[in-house]
Order: C-alpha cells, then sequence, then structure tokens
C-alpha cells in the first residue's frame, strides 16, 4: 500500500478520542506523524494524521505534516544558501493543493524564489509545481500567480471525500473555511439548493456528495471556474443533482424555488441579495449571506442588509445565526449571515 503523507482527518476535539481508538483499530492512524490542534471559529479540532482517505470522515491535506522523526524545514534546508538578513523573511507556511504547492513570498526574496522552489519540491516529493502567489483580482477572482519551480499548474485536489480539478493560476480555492464547507455539506437534505456565486464547485459539490439533496442549481460566471465546474459534477459523480448554469447571478438566478441559497461572495454580494431572497420558495427559507465588513460594523452591517432587502421584497427576517469565517484584511471579517426569510 502506498502511504499518503498529508492526509489527515479533521474532527472535533470532543469527538476526537473516540475516532482515534477507531483509526487505530482500522490500521489507518499515521504513527510517524504527529497529532496537531486546530483552532476555528473559537471550536477546537484535531487534526489526525492517517494513511490514507476515509470516507466517512472529513479528510484534507496538511500543509506542514509534523513528523515524530524531525524532517528538515524549508528555513533549514536553505538557511547555508541565503545571507542572514533574508533568513528571518523566509515563509513558514504555504498550500499544497493536490500536488501543487501555492506560496506568497516576499518581494526583498525575488532572487532568491526559485531555491525557495526547489527546497519546497524537495520537502515534498509527490508535488510537480511551486507557484508564487501574488493576491486575488477583481469579480472572477482570479488568482495572480506565477512558476517558481517546476511544471503543470492543473491538479486534482482532493478534500471532504470530494475531488476537485482545478488550475491553481486560473481560479481561486479556499482551502480555508473548512467548518463554513461542512456545515453547507450536512444541512441540505431532500432541499433544493441555489448556489450563486458556484466557482468550481467549493459548496455544491460537498453538498451533493454527502447532503442527499432534492436538487441544487450552480451558478458561476467566469467561463473558466465554469469549465472547472463542469469538469468537476462529472468526476464525483453527481450530474443528476446539480445543473450549472453560466452566466450573471444578477440575471439568471430562478426565481421562487429555493430551499436554502448560498450567497459565497465577498465585495458586492449586497448587490445580489434580492436575486439570492426571490430565489427562495414563497414560502420561505434559508440564506447565507457572506460578506466582508469592517470590525467596527460587526455585525449589525450585514444583518441589517439582509433585513432590508428582505422588508423591500415585503418579507420577514428572522437571523439564526452570523459567523466570523475569517480575517480577510486588517480590521475586516470575512462573516456569513444564516436568515430565516419568509
Ligand atoms: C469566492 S469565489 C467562489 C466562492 C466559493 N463559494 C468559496 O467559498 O470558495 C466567487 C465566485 O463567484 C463568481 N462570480 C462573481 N460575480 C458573479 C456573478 N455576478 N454571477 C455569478 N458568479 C459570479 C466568481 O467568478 C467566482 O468564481
Amino acid at each position: 500500500m502506498q502511504i499518503q503523507q498529508n492526509v489527515i482527518v479533521y474532527v472535533p476535539i470532543e469527538e476526537a478520542e473516540c475516532i482515534r481508538a477507531k483509526l487505530i483499530e482500522s490500521k489507518v492512524l499515521d504513527m510517524n506523524r504527529k497529532i496537531k490542534k486546530f483552532t476555528e471559529n473559537d471550536q477546537n479540532y484535531l487534526l489526525l494524521p492517517v494513511t490514507k482517505e476515509i470516507p466517512e470522515y472529513i479528510c484534507l491535506e496538511d500543509n506542514n505534516p509534523e513528523f515524530y522523526e524531525s524532517q528538515r524545514s524549508l528555513k533549514e534546508l536553505i538557511s547555508d544558501e541565503i545571507p542572514a538578513q533574508k533568513f528571518a523573511k523566509i515563509p513558514s507556511s504555504w498550500q499544497v493543493i493536490g500536488t501543487l504547492i501555492v506560496i506568497a513570498i516576499p518581494d526583498e526574496l525575488n532572487d532568491i524564489a526559485t531555491l525557495i522552489g526547489q527546497k519546497l519540491l524537495q520537502m515534498y516529493p509527490k508535488c510537480t509545481c511551486v507557484v508564487r502567489d501574488k493576491g486575488i483580482k477583481g469579480a472572477f477572482r482570479v488568482p495572480e500567480r506565477e512558476i517558481i519551480a517546476g511544471s503543470g499548474t492543473e491538479t486534482l485536489h482532493k478534500e471532504n471525500g470530494c475531488i476537485f480539478r482545478l488550475d491553481v493560476t486560473k481560479v481561486m480555492f479556499s482551502k480555508g473555511n473548512l467548518a463554513e464547507k461542512k456545515l453547507m455539506s450536512t444541512s441540505s437534505k431532500n432541499e433544493v439548493v441555489v448556489d450563486m456565486f458556484a466557482g468550481i464547485g467549493y459548496f455544491s459539490i460537498p453538498i451533493a456528495v454527502h447532503s442527499s439533496p432534492k436538487k441544487i442549481i450552480s451558478i458561476e460566471l467566469n467561463p473558466v471556474s465554469f469549465g472547472y465546474l463542469q469538469e468537476n459534477i462529472l468526476l464525483n459523480h453527481v450530474e443528476n443533482l446539480i445543473e450549472p448554469i453560466l452566466g450573471d447571478c444578477a440575471v439568471v438566478t430562478p426565481e421562487g424555488i429555493a430551499d436554502r441559497v448560498i450567497m459565497g461572495y465577498v465585495g458586492t454580494t449586497h448587490h445580489y441579495l434580492s436575486s439570492g431572497i426571490k430565489a427562495l420558495k414563497p414560502e420561505g427559507g434559508v440564506l447565507h449571506y457572506h460578506e466582508t465588513t469592517p470590525e467596527k460594523l460587526l455585525p449589525e452591517r450585514a444583518v441589517n442588509r439582509v433585513k432590508e432587502a428582505a422588508l423591500q421584497l415585503g418579507k420577514n427576517t428572522e437571523i439564526l445565526d452570523i459567523r466570523r469565517i475569517k480575517k480577510y484584511a486588517p480590521g475586516v471579517w470575512h462573516v456569513v449571515v444564516d436568515a430565516k426569510i419568509t
């Protein structure tokens, strides 16, 4: 059996002991790697290293696996080859997406970017290419990235029992938001879901794979992301559940059909609130509205935007939850409001 070196099972801390025992019993707990702790939205999780993907649990790739038998870090690998003043600037984190590594490198290290890429490929023998990340641009959320070592920027990434094909230089893939993706993927049984900013299927695919929905309508405007969305639907064998629509969700969102609407976009999401609310069934449903909010306007701005948009359509709003997903920029949070609209 080939051991997959980076796979971890992501479990809430309260369930971890029981699951760890089951993994040991099934001989899939990886004893060479350390168990790590992770906190997201005040919930503690344990990341249990395993030797292969286990379908019944959320499985992810660990960017920085820690081995009992110590492996050399990027800093250690590179230290002999760079001047001392650059040492402190060497990044200590990066994302492994399928067989690719995505890393942000400060401008001061321009002259050693290729070296950093080569050392990362040495650290991750399964990986084939390292790309440098320079941020995300525009409404299509297109990443600005360039190859610094290796070749080929398309990969297959496995997460939470789902498989995604993507080109990391053409579409964004957020490995964060794990709790949110899990929540969405477990709450849509027998429902009609409209995913208004579907991307390559970050929410739609896990819902289809895990949640037994009646139907998902996934809307995406960027033809490149839409192409990957179509491929990912086929790869995950959920073509009977997901109907992808290429278009602007301000124009093509269907009306009066959804039990649940996901508005997983930030920046100008509030401009689309009336389309999101109109997509819900006349008797009502649940809206997941995302936005980026300055800390001092939390939570009122996001909540009021939902309430006002609903009121304008003659609807009532019951706020079910408001969650901080992650820090988006200094003093700005990516938040999601769950609201029952009737
Ligand atoms: C943040 S990305 C995908 C988000 C994904 N739900 C996630 O959580 O990772 C948002 C997507 O919305 C798409 N998009 C932007 N404006 C749109 C619009 N008016 N109609 C449909 N899709 C749009 C972008 O092309 C992008 O793929």
